[in-house]
């Protein structure tokens, strides 16, 4: 059975990437076409015309004003999917409908609903306001990932990993010599993993864009919300620096980490990351060190998932693994996620 929550809002594109043109992307194993309207609106529908399959986003498949006008034979369907005209007849069979998918543009992101629309809650889709406001500066991409969606949430909910597989970059001993706390809110779905360093080596990831010299307070709060968006709030200060009792936090740098984490097929996902930092908000220069650095960390991990990919797929069913207290966070997920897909619950910790 499908390891993929249906259901759910997944994050598909960033609002930046679909303008008035055809625009193609897999997701949850469905091939959607986005664009967007003469009015701005972003409309996602299937990608595959209802008469022969031929994907209308392929050339030449073209967009006619508000209507999409298949290449092969000339299908021609307005923004709610619905066929408004087909060639040698002048009757439109009442069937002939693209499937359309409910579709929120948000905190810069493109969500997109995989399911039974009558459940959808877009109330529900969690949110990043700081990746488009005022006050923060975000630099963000996108990498593809030839592996299992839920090997980068393992990955992503025990950061210990940074010591190892990112050192030199945002990895020091002390992240994975510190012990983590988990806390997970069935009711909300959100699980909580929480490291606070106090007394830190400070990365050149933060060196270098905060300007801080010298031995750090590092807290890592990573907030997920399954199945799509991770969130790791971190602050970096000087050592003995807390926040005031009111929240006000002046002697911090805050650095909001965002990814989302959307399946393209059982095998395969787009790894979406962004990096938003409350400070040298106009510097040019850490906006390009930050995106070129993260992006360098990024694909260290997209690196070593495509390897676990291919070895997983060479093992049979049901191997083994051994979990300790850093896992706690990624076994709450996977049981989630689990709970999510509609599968058993499997997941133990020792
Ligand atoms: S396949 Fe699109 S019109 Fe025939
Ligand atoms: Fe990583």
């Amino acid at each position: 059975m499908s390891a993929i929550p249906r259901n759910q809002w997944y994050v598909a594109a960033y609002g930046r990437e679909i303008s008035h043109e055809l625009f193609s992307r897999t997701i949850c194993d469905e091939p959607i076409l986005f664009w967007r309207t003469e009015a701005g609106s972003v409309t996602a529908t299937s990608d595959r015309c209802v008469h022969r399959r031929f994907p209308l986003s392929q050339a030449p498949s073209r967009l006619v004003g508000d209507q999409v006008v298949c290449g092969y034979h000339g299908f021609t369907y307005g923004a709610d999917g619905k066929c408004v005209a087909v060639p040698g007849q002048t009757r439109v069979p009442r069937t002939a409908r693209l499937t359309s998918y409910l579709v929120v543009e948000q905190d810069s992101f493109v969500w997109v609903w995989i399911g039974d629309p009558a459940l959808a809650d877009a109330s529900r889709i969690p949110r990043v306001p700081y990746l488009d406001a005022a006050g923060w500066t975000t630099v963000s991409g996108r990498e593809p990932l030839a592996a299992r969606f839920s090997l980068l949430v393992d990955n992503l909910l025990d950061l210990s990993h940074e010591t190892y597989l990112h050192g030199g970059y945002i990895g020091t001993p002390e992240v994975a010599s510190t012990p983590i706390t988990t806390e997970v809110d069935d009711e909300a779905g959100v699980i909580y993993v929480s490291r606070h360093m106090d007394d830190a080596e400070c990365p050149p990831f933060y060196s270098r864009s905060t300007g801080l010299q010298g031995r750090i307070a590092r807290w890592q709060d990573i907030e997920y919300t399954p199945p799509c968006l991770y969130k790791l709030h971190s602050r970096i200060a000087p050592v003995g620096s807390v926040p005031n009792p009111d929240g006000t936090d002046p002697d911090a740098f805050h650095v909001e980490v965002v990814y989302a984490i959307t399946p393209e097929t059982e095998n395969s996902t787009h790894d979406f990351w962004a990096v938003a930092r409350d400070f040298a908000l106009d510097d040019a220069e850490v906006s390009a060190f930050l995106a070129e650095n993260n992006r360098t960390v990024v694909l260290q991990d997209v690196e070593a998932l495509d390897v676990l990919e291919k070895i997983i797929a060479t093992e049979p069913e049901g191997y083994q693994e051994l979990s300790i207290n850093i896992d706690t966070g990624g076994l709450a997920a996977r049981r989630m996620l689990a709970r999510m897909a509609g599968a058993r619950d499997e997941a133990t910790t020792r």
